[in-house]
């Protein structure tokens, strides 16, 4: 098949692509396999999608790899997810290095087990001259777990007088997210056919472009993420204006 990378247009390339990556245990179904063995093959659409974002020049590129509420699930496939994050973080450390990926997490990475929390921060602290992409992994993660951590960081401030109620705008409100460092994403991609957000980035996607697609994510590899990227560069962007207004050049 054809690699549709030539079609894309690198001069519109988002800088920031956030990805739900869903669908892993529909698919180990679909093949007669237990849920891990999804989980397993979709770290090979990481590993492909990291490579294709990179290739396009995309900055940053967020992956959902555990929720909060993805504890609530059978305490064997939990262990399985915390064992398979180890190991790919330790199988790709070199990798990420040679590719000068810088590998980030958001998230309440002190609630993980140890052996996850202390992997995690070692690649973090490996990894963090490197200046290709970053790649941030939200574990642990709720968007309203972290909205919630910035009110009370920001009441707290309020009520010690370090802060008064007029200086609350949006830009100190992102400032006290996990994602402070980080552009807005300008595209959220969500596999396997479910069209919600499941507590994802509610602020920072206020006004990101949605793709969605039927694949599930282990399927998901090169092309679906160029085709993704193609989708995008589809897409007018308004911001609240009018079509005129953005095309003023034409
Ligand atoms: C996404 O795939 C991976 C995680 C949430 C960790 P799922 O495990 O949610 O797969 P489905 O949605 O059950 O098919
Ligand atoms: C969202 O997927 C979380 C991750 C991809 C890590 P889920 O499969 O957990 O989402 P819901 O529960 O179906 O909304
Ligand atoms: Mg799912």
């Amino acid at each position: 098949m054809e690699d549709l990378k030539s079609l894309v247009d690198l001069n519109n390339i988002p800088k920031h692509v956030a990805v739900i990556m869903d669908g892993n245990g529909r698919w180990a179904k679909q093949h007669g396999e237990a849920r891990l063995f999804g989980h397993a093959n979709g770290v090979d659409s990481v590993r492909a999608i990291l490579k294709a974002a990179r290739e396009l020049g995309v900055e940053f590129l967020t992956l959902y790899a555990f929720s909060t509420e993805n504890w609530n699930r059978p305490q064997e496939e939990v262990d399985g997810l915390m064992d398979l994050l180890v190991h790919s973080i330790t199988n790709e450390m070199d990798e990420l290095n040679e590719n000068g990926v810088r590998l980030t997490a958001i998230g309440d990475i002190e609630g993980l087990p140890t052996n996850c929390a202390s992997s995690l921060k070692d690649a973090i602290l490996t990894t963090k001259n490197n200046k290709d992409i970053t790649l941030i992994l939200a574990l642990n993660y709720s968007s309203k777990w972290e909205i919630r951590k910035a009110i009370q960081t920001i009441a707290t401030k309020v009520s010690e007088g370090e802060l008064t109620v007029d200086k609350i705008t949006d830009e100190l409100i992102s400032e006290h997210l996990t994602t402070n460092e980080f552009p807005d994403p300008e595209l959220m991609i969500r596999t396997s056919g479910e069209h919600r957000i499941s507590n994802f980035l509610l602020w920072q996607l206020a006004y990101s472009e949605f793709y969605f697609t039927e694949t599930h994510w282990p399927d998901f590899r090169r092309n679906d993420f160029f085709q993704a990227i193609l989708a995008y560069q589809q897409r007018e962007r308004r911001f609240g204006m009018v079509s005129e207004q953005i095309n003023t050049n034409e």
